[in-house]
């Protein structure tokens, strides 16, 4: 089992690519998610202690029987739920293939080629963000990682020993932000939320009042966080107005777009993203927008230089001796983490392989279909939006006939309820948010299999599911 036969790694991979071939092609006739319990899933799993080993045949049935039906389909063409990207198969392969070469991209010479690769794929979506060529960075587990590495680089633009480092958000912000201030040590209070409009957007008359007032207080403000897709709503920051004000008030400006960034790929949501590329650092997840299969996010800093300041640490085990120059480069000196794998790969793969025009009407199509979901339910009457589509997440609410002239609780609380059996029913899954106190259905479009027919199932199975609630708990 250890180190297996060129005929034994033959039929396991013949075994792997059939189920791939079948998991892909089924997908619609899966439900999306299926009811179940922790008892359930542990009558499937032998949880002995394994002392002699088991065939690899063996080990693939309990996958299959045991963990595929009873894993929440992400890759279903009707998985809304939060921001869950469907993963593709090149992205599969990729990861495959990474695990074979196990290249681990700490250094340069540890790498050569892998680190080379990341390099350019960094550099690839640094041009599609429009960065200048000086900007750089790295790929790491995940948006909320990414934001806590860009936020390290932030803070050390100013320094102040008595805690009086105030940053700024709007309270759209998702929690990474605040989790990442507290572990860099800026209390949580000292993360200033700053309000919203109508449509979610961050105030920037309120961020200039708040500014003011905590420098007339003595305070040290020094980074505004702004976002290019809120994981609520998907509203997008008004990035060139945050910017103006960074500029003026000498903050550095971040941009989390782990949701929405890539957005910028379709034509139609372009104007949304200017001033984008004049942030400091911008946090992204190819593994939303992208498609791609965890875990991969991306920190890109316009100063890489600034985040070496941040991570650089000299010990004798990681000194790099006898390199020069590009050669000598340590993606340690940059980021959080030593040992990293081969996520460029994956990224890499995509991008050369899809390539971007194919991947912008992917993303495009992914918006086309948020859009008609809410001309349907602007045109219908037993439906209400709750929030105004901006990219792909929609936000809405249902009010049957029966339930209209009930209080706003009753109308929530039906809804929750709904939200609960839609999701036992299995056929299209939603999740939920909390706009303005009130509770909201929400959905987010982030599968290049999605269709416009898809949305319309949404409206028929929320209706179908609905007429098996009563109105009241
Ligand atoms: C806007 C935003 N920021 C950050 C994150 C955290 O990303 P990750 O789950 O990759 O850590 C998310 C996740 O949904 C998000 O939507």
């Amino acid at each position: 089992m250890l180190e297996p036969s060129a005929d034994e790694i033959r039929d396991w991979g013949d075994s792997v690519t059939a189920f791939i071939i079948e998991y892909f092609g089924g997908l619609r006739d899966r439900p999306a998610y299926r009811q179940t319990s922790s008892n359930e899933i542990r009558r499937g799993l032998d949880s002995k202690l394994p002392i002699t080993g088991t065939d690899f045949d063996e080990l693939l049935k309990v996958f299959r029987g045991a963990i595929v039906p009873f894993s929440r389909q992400n890759a279903h063409p009707r998985m809304f739920g939060y921001v869950q990207s469907p993963g593709t198969p090149i992205g599969a392969f990729a990861d495959l293939l990474a695990s074979t070469l196990n290249a681990n991209l700490t250094i340069w010479r540890s790498a050569p080629a892998p680190v080379e690769l990341e390099r350019v794929t960094i550099d690839w979506i640094r041009q599609i963000l429009g960065f200048p060529v000086e900007a750089g960075g790295l790929f790491v587990s995940g948006g909320s990682m990414a934001n806590l590495a860009a936020l390290a680089a932030a803070r050390q633009t100013k320094h102040d020993s008595l805690g009086r480092l105030r940053m700024y958000a709007s309270n759209a912000t998702h929690f990474s932000i605040t989790k990442a201030a507290a572990l860099l040590g800026i209390d949580r209070e000292n993360v200033h939320q700053i309000a919203v409009d109508e449509r979610f957007k961050m105030r920037v008359d309120d961020l200039v009042t708040k500014i003011t007032a905590d420098l007339k207080c003595g305070l040290v403000p020094f980074c505004v966080v702004a976002n290019a897709g809120t994981v609520n709503t998907g509203a997008v920051d008004p990035l060139a107005d945050v910017r103006e004000v960074a500029d003026r008030f000498k903050l550095w400006m971040h941009v989390d777009g782990s949701y929405g960034a890539f957005a910028v790929l379709a034509k139609s949501a372009r104007k949304l993203f200017v001033g984008m590329e004049r942030a400091d650092s911008i946090a992204l997840d190819p593994h939303k927008w992208l498609y791609l299969p965890v875990d991969v996010g991306c920190v890109i800093y316009r100063d890489p230089e600034i985040a070496r300041a941040a991570f650089a640490h000299e010990a004798e085990y990681t000194r790099i001796i006898g390199h020069e120059a590009d050669e000598a480069f340590a993606f340690w000196d940059y980021g959080p983490e030593l040992s990293r794998r081969f996520r460029a790969l994956k990224v890499w793969m995509l991008l050369k392989g899809v390539g971007l025009d194919s991947l912008g009407k992917a993303i495009e199509n992914n918006l086309a279909c948020a859009r008609h979901l809410e001309s349907m339910v602007q045109k219908s009457d037993d439906f209400e939006m709750v929030s105004p589509v901006e990219l792909s997440i929609f936000c809405f609410r249902h009010v049957p006939v029966q339930l209209r002239k009930e209080s706003p609780k009753t109308i929530d609380e039906f809804n929750e309820r709904l939200l609960v059996a839609l999701q036992r029913d299995g056929s299209s899954y939603l999740s939920n948010a909390m706009l303005g106190g009130r509770f909201a259905l929400r959905g987010c479009v982030l599968n290049y299999r999605t269709t416009l027919r898809d949305m319309e199932i949404l409206l028929d199975d929320l209706r179908r599911v609905a007429k098996s609630l009563p109105a009241h708990a």
